[in-house]
């Protein structure tokens, strides 16, 4: 069950709060020099409090009638980033079916996540504290959704690239170490073989000095700015129905090289799955920055897979958004 990502894990029972803002008084200035330069995670207060899709996302029929006709994959259990049975029980579903599932009293788990469809992009608002210019991640897409029940996402961390998890149903839990704290060797071992998920003395004889573990409770219009190379689990904190849309764009490129050169030295390696088109823009900007062997040597570390482009229509959030200064008369 969901809470185990946590009950497990000896370093959330002293867990420090990750730290916060409130968005009415963050600069984009801020944001990008006190946290993303320096990827340093923050909750940012009441970041998403206005996004159409708070209200109308609570109307199931809306949501069906909007993108009923996608087909989508089902999961009845939360995400289970590291371990190989995620696949298992997952169902082909059109969305619609989907959403019924999730609303279900009788689902006592689930999730649905993927690209954010054309139609509901609208229903999708702006960050007063940050609009840009930025280029696509390398990894994900521009915004995604995870629907869920009762679901959170066990510890992974990304390689690569700047997320806002922004929290529009429901409520969250989340807890953070860095991959680069004392013995990173042994907690990546932990966290990727996933044996702390049903074993509860997985980390018995684990030695926890040194660690800096941190968590944050995210509220429905709260947004978590998550940046690369932290590990993180997710707990929900409701149990029914809930969305969360996580926001993604490519880092500044000092925080690129810097990643790149971690992870080289690292050993932790490149893992996930990303589009050609991020793999080859990857390879551009590591080629510019001299450290094309480096990132080699992290592709060679880790399980990286390139997989299908994503249609174009699915990547155009960040496309058309005015500079954060022309839009104060908003705030
Ligand atoms: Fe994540």
């Amino acid at each position: 069950m969901p809470d185990v990502t946590f009950a497990h894990v000896p370093g959330m029972k002293a867990a420090s709060q990750v730290a916060e803002r409130h968005a009415d008084g963050l600069s984009q200035d801020e944001f990008l020099s006190e946290y993303v330069a320096n990827s340093r995670p923050v909750v940012i207060r009441e970041a998403v409090k206005h996004w159409p899709a708070r209200t109308k996302w609570r109307d199931k029929d809306y949501l069906k009638r909007q993108s009923g006709h996608h087909r989508v994959f089902a999961y009845p259990h939360e995400y289970l980033d590291a371990k190989a049975d995620n696949e298992a029980g997952t169902r082909e579903l059109s969305f619609a079916e989907a959403i019924d599932f999730l609303h279900a009293p009788e689902t006592a788990v689930g999730f649905v996540g993927t690209a954010m469809p054309i139609e509901l992009l609208p229903d999708v608002g702006d960050f007063r504290f940050f609009s840009g210019p930025v280029d696509p991640a390398f990894f994900y897409h521009d915004i995604r959704y995870f629907l869920f029940r009762n679901a959170g996402t066990t510890w992974h961390y990304h390689p690569m690239d700047e997320t806002l998890m922004c929290q529009l149903i429901g409520r969250k839990r989340v807890g953070f170490v860095h991959t680069l704290s004392p013995r990173p060797h042994a907690i990546r071992n932990m966290f990727v073989r996933g044996t702390y998920y049903t074993d509860p003395t997985a980390f018995d004889g684990f030695d926890n000095s040194g660690h800096a573990w941190f968590e944050a409770t995210l509220d429905e219009g709260d947004a978590l700015y998550i940046p690369p190379l932290w590990w993180h689990g997710v707990v929900p904190l409701t149990h029914d129905f809930g969305v969360t849309a996580p926001v993604t764009w490519r880092s500044p490129l000092p925080v690129i090289a810097d990643t790149i050169r971690k992870l080289a030295a690292w050993g932790g390696g490149l893992e996930g799955v990303m589009p050609p088109c991020g793999a080859r823009a990857l390879t551009d900007v590591a080629r510019s920055l001299g450290l094309a062997a480096e990132l080699q040597s992290a592709a060679k570390q880790g399980k990286l897979r390139v997989q299908q482009e994503a249609p174009p229509n699915l990547r155009s959030l960040w496309r058309d958004r005015a500079p954060a200064g022309n839009r104060a008369a908003h705030a």
